[in-house]
């Protein structure tokens, strides 16, 4: 490897591109973002980021360390967390698409029974990876198929199942955009 250095030219005063340029061939071999947005869409090119809105219910908030250390080990940055008791009007608005089924005011009085823990998590492919990390919504089958899921582990039955996830993107985006979830 022939570097363009003379003899007599301090190190010091040299860039990384002169120091590693090879003799005879025009190219940069390092690449720096030229600005702030530059360098927000190619870090967005090569670690696609997605958000997942996370909830720890108030069944398994005494276990929220232990539920939140596996949340890290798992790989998902928690962007956003605030503990919070919800009102009956907020937790009826959460699970609005379930209003009508026989365990809805069930789900509701559980839901306001103590503080929650709310979350944003991000990673890659977010949603689906906290949904895979949660396991099903009851804990009998999640024992069986997803031994080491979060609700195997914390949930009591299927109505105080220790955590809840979005099911997709687009639900994910509703909760945590939602002006209930402003007051999170
Ligand atoms: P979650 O994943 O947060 O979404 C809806 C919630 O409704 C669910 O977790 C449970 O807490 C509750 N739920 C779903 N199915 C039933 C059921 N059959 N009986 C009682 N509660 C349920």
């Amino acid at each position: 490897m022939a570097m363009l250095l003379s003899n007599f030219t301090p190190l010091m005063t040299l860039s990384w591109r002169a120091l590693f340029a090879f003799e005879h061939i025009p190219i940069n071999q390092l690449h720096g973002s030229s600005t702030p947005s530059d360098a927000q869409k190619e870090l967005e090119f090569f670690f696609p980021e997605e958000h997942t809105f996370a909830l720890i219910k108030p069944d398994a908030a005494t276990h929220k360390d232990e539920i939140m250390k596996k949340v890290k080990e798992a790989g998902f940055s928690i962007t956003n967390v605030k503990e919070q008791s919800l009102t009956r009007e907020m937790a009826a608005h959460f699970y609005k698409d379930h209003e009508g089924k026989p365990f809805f005011d069930d789900l509701v009085n559980f839901m306001t029974q103590g503080p929650s823990v709310i979350m944003v998590l991000s990673k890659e492919n977010a949603v689906e990876e906290w949904k895979k990390l949660i396991g099903p919504p009851d804990p009998e089958e999640a024992k069986k198929t997803c031994p080491k899921s979060i609700r195997a582990q914390f949930a009591h039955d299927i109505l105080a199942n220790a955590v809840h996830g979005s099911s997709n993107i687009e639900q994910a985006e509703r909760k945590w955009q939602s002006k209930y979830c402003q007051h999170f």
